[in-house]
């Protein structure tokens, strides 16, 4: 079984470089799906949700081509299916962005129910919510499990039409939100978005949506306005050879989870190639712990350090949708906060079940109790290295965290949950540092 292999206790020193965000990419694939023109998407992390989407895209029929490094060249010229390969979709949280860029390009779409890191029940209400108040027809495909309980397994989409609206969602989701992006985009008129979630990579997916010549405004706030438009060539000329290239953003979870691990370990660490203000909160929640955090003038650079030998101070977290402390950051926090000094709060508000990593953590010596809606850490002076697994991605980040934090040695199982969301982070890490290993 593969794993990874930790000796902890080294303090990372030196400089670290983030990849292009997973959550961004993931829906920008899909995306050049609604394209009328090839395009080159640059900045791709080496992960394995990549994989997926391309081959995803493959299986459409589209033309896939690595240029170089992280460098993709897409052309989707030729793709006449609709239907998402079912074993693909199966693997991947993010597969149901294709619903929403095949309804938006051809009037239909069908993929099996997504999988991706278990965190308790996630629904896709909003999603068809969206959808459907375009125009389009929703047909549930529902099976019976073992126990003759009847699930969803799968999802058709159809219309002959997707025709501007309100859309107004209940839940401050990413998926949905990114989801009425992708099939209001070409649709007929235009499509007002309201209580969308404001994440970076909402504002990514815009941002090259744009680039090809949507018209979309308002990414990055409440409410977003999509005129529709009959084609997406950027400004390319009709018959012109020229491809545009789009550099996705930078990951922000990536960046905030070295920062994490730079200040577990009580090093030094520059972490380069990021948007310093989609750190603001994590930076913050750092600083009342006693990390020093200082964003380089001028530079996509935050240099992460600890002074002196002082243990951490204990503070409080709440989960919440961006601008605010992110769910997808809150296992690596904990880490720190289980060997600050005293008691933290930590409040999950996003996803029911995202603690799944509290009893690997308690192999390692931390103290953690679980309530109603999440943890209180009672700081202990050091963990020590145990066998642990992760058991989703981010929990899987915070092994790593951990492992690097104690003394001893750490091994960490089913780091196939990490791959899926990180790239190259053994060389990355060994690259400042860690003494860490694949096997
Ligand atoms: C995205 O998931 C991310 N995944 C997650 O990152 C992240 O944790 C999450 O947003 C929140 O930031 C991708 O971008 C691929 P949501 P998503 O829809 O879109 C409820 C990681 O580790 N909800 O914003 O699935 C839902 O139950 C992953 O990188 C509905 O009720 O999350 C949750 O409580 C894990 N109905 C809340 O909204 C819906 O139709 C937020 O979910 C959709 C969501």
């Amino acid at each position: 079984m593969d794993k990874f292999v930790i000796e902890g206790g080294t303090r990372l020193t030196g400089d670290i470089y983030v990849s292009g965000a997973k959550n961004s990419v993931v829906a920008i694939l899909p995306a050049t799906l609604l394209l009328d023109v090839p395009c080159i998407i640059d900045n791709v992390p080496d992960i394995s949700d990549v994989e997926i989407c391309l081959t995803i895209l493959r299986e459409l029929g589209a033309e896939v081509e690595k240029t170089g490094e992280g460098t993709y060249r897409i052309s989707c010229e030729n793709v006449s299916r609709y239907t998402v390969p079912e074993a693909q979709a199966r693997k991947m949280r993010a597969s149901y962005y294709f619903l929403g860029a095949l309804l938006g390009r051809c009037g239909r779409a069908k993929a099996a129910m997504p999988g991706g890191c278990n965190l308790g029940e996630r629904p896709i209400d909003q999603h068809l919510l969206a959808f459907e108040t375009l125009g389009a027809y929703a047909t549930l495909i529902k099976r019976r499990n073992m126990r003759g309980e009847e699930y969803v397994d799968a999802v058709e989409l159809e219309t002959d039409r997707l025709t501007g609206t309100n859309i107004s969602l209940n839940v401050v989701s990413v998926g949905a939100t990114m989801n009425a992006i992708l099939a209001s985009v070409k649709a007929d008129g235009i499509t007002t978005i309201e209580n969308c979630a404001r994440e970076p990579h909402i504002v990514d997916l815009a941002n090259f949506l744009n680039y090809m010549g949507a018209r979309i405004s308002g990414a990055g706030t409440h409410k977003i306005t999509i005129e529709g438009v009959p084609f997406l060539r950027g400004n390319v000329a009709e018959g012109s050879v020229e491809t545009r290239t789009y550099s996705v953003v930078p990951d922000q979870i990536e960046a905030g989870t070295f920062m994490a691990a730079a200040a577990a370990t009580r090093g030094d660490v520059m972490i380069h190639g990021v948007i310093p203000h989609h750190l603001k909160d994590i930076a913050d929640r750092l600083r009342e712990c006693g990390v020093r955090v200082e964003e380089i003038e001028n530079e996509d650079i935050v240099r992460v350090y600890v002074e002196g030998d002082k243990r951490f101070r204990a503070t409080n977290i709440r989960t919440e949708p961006y601008p605010g402390f992110p769910t997808d950051m809150q296992p690596q926090m904990a880490v720190l906060l289980s060997i600050a000094e005293g008691q933290s709060n930590i409040t999950e508000s996003v996803w029911e079940d995202r603690f799944k990593y509290v009893t690997e953590l308690r192999r390692m010596g931390a103290n953690i109790d679980l309530t109603r809606d999440g943890a209180i850490v009672w700081g202990v002076p050091r963990l020590h290295g145990a066998s642990v697994k992760a058991c989703d991605l981010r929990a899987g980040a915070a092994m790593i965290i951990a492992g690097l934090a104690a003394e001893g040695a750490t091994e960490i199982t089913d780091i196939y949950h990490i791959e899926r969301g990180y790239s190259h982070i053994v060389e990355k890490l060994r690259g400042i540092g860690a003494r860490i290993q694949r096997e």
